[in-house]
C-alpha cells in the first residue's frame, strides 16, 4: 500500500521538493532538463512547490525559461556569499541572486561545509544575507557516519541548527527551511530510513519550538535529503514533521525527478482525500 499522511492539510505546509543539481548540467542542459520536466508535471502535481538549483551559470537561462513560459517552477541557487560585495574571487552575492528571480537558496549543504571549510558562522551570515535580500533559506544540517554511530546526531543537529535560529526572529523561523541531510546518505544510494528521518525533523521541530514558540514550529518546513528516489520518496514524506525533499542524483533527469514528485504529490492527495 502506497504510504500516505494524515497530518498534512492540520499543519498547512506545502510540500516542498528540491532539485540539487550540484556541479551538473550545463545551460543547454539545463534548458532542456527544465523543459522537460515541466511537461511531465500535471495539474495534479500542483498541491508540490518544486524549486531547482542549477549551476550559477544556468540561472539566467532557467530564470528566463521559468518566466516566460510560466512554469510551475521556482528557481534556486545552491550557495552563496555572505558578504553584499566586495573582493571575494570567485564567489556570488545574494543580491546578484535576488536580482535573477531566485527564491531559496541551499545554504551549508555538507559538500560546503566538508570541501569548502565553511563554517557554522559563516553559514549564520549567509542565512542572514538571503534573509536580508527576500530570498529563503534552505539550511541544511546533518550528522557524519562517526558522529551517528557515537550516538551524538541530535548534538550535532542543535549544535548546527541553534547558532541560526538565535539570529532568527520568530516569523522568519516560520518560514524557514531545513534540510535534515546525514552525510553518509549523501550521494551513497544508502538513504536514512524513514524512521531516522523522521526522529530527526521532529527534533529539528523540536528546536524550532524551543528558539520561536509553536507558530515558528508549526511553520517551518523540513525536507530529508540524501540518496531520495521515485522508489523512496513517498516513504519520507508520509512522515508527519517531513515536508519535502532535497534530491540530488535523482534530479538530474527529468523523468526520474518527475517521478519523485508524483509520488510526494500522490502521498499528500490521498492523505487529503
Ligand atoms: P543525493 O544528494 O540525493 O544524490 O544523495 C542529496 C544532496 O546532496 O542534497
Amino acid at each position: 500500500m502506497a504510504a500516505t499522511r494524515d497530518s498534512v492539510e492540520r499543519a498547512g505546509r506545502r510540500p516542498l521538493v528540491s532539485a540539487n543539481w550540484k556541479m551538473h548540467h550545463d545551460h543547454i542542459a539545463a534548458l532542456h532538463t527544465v523543459r522537460d520536466l515541466s511537461l511531465r508535471l500535471g495539474p495534479s502535481e500542483q498541491g508540490v512547490e518544486v524549486s531547482v538549483h542549477p549551476p550559477f551559470t544556468d540561472l539566467r537561462t532557467v530564470q528566463l525559461l521559468i518566466e516566460g513560459e510560466h512554469l510551475p517552477l521556482v528557481l534556486g541557487a545552491q550557495h552563496c556569499h555572505s558578504a553584499d560585495q566586495g573582493a571575494f574571487t570567485g564567489e556570488v552575492a545574494a543580491p546578484m541572486l535576488a536580482r535573477l528571480g531566485v527564491r531559496y537558496v541551499i545554504v551549508g549543504h555538507s559538500e560546503r561545509r566538508q570541501l569548502f571549510g565553511m563554517d557554522d558562522s559563516q553559514v549564520v551570515a549567509t542565512v542572514q544575507a538571503v534573509r536580508r535580500h527576500g530570498m529563503v533559506p534552505i539550511v541544511c544540517v546533518g550528522e557524519t557516519a562517526e558522529q551517528r554511530d557515537a550516538g551524538t546526531t541530535e548534538q550535532r543537529l542543535r549544535a548546527q541548527l541553534e547558532p541560526v535560529l538565535q539570529v532568527l526572529a520568530p516569523e522568519a523561523m516560520a518560514s524557514l527551511v531545513v534540510a535534515y541531510e546525514p552525510v553518509w546518505a549523501i550521494g551513497t544510494g544508502r538513504p536514512a530510513s524513514h524512521v531516522d528521518a523522521s526522529d530527526a525533523a521532529a527534533f529539528i521541530r523540536s528546536l524550532v519550538a524551543a528558539a520561536g514558540g509553536a507558530e515558528a514550529a508549526a511553520g517551518v518546513r523540513i525536507q530529508y535529503g540524501g540518496s531520495v528516489s521515485a522508489a523512496n520518496a513517498a516513504d519520507f514524506v508520509a512522515e508527519p514533521d517531513v515536508d519535502g525533499l532535497l534530491v540530488g542524483g535523482a534530479s538530474l533527469q527529468a523523468a526520474e525527478f518527475a517521478e519523485v514528485i508524483r509520488s510526494v504529490a500522490a502521498c499528500y492527495r490521498s492523505a487529503a482525500s
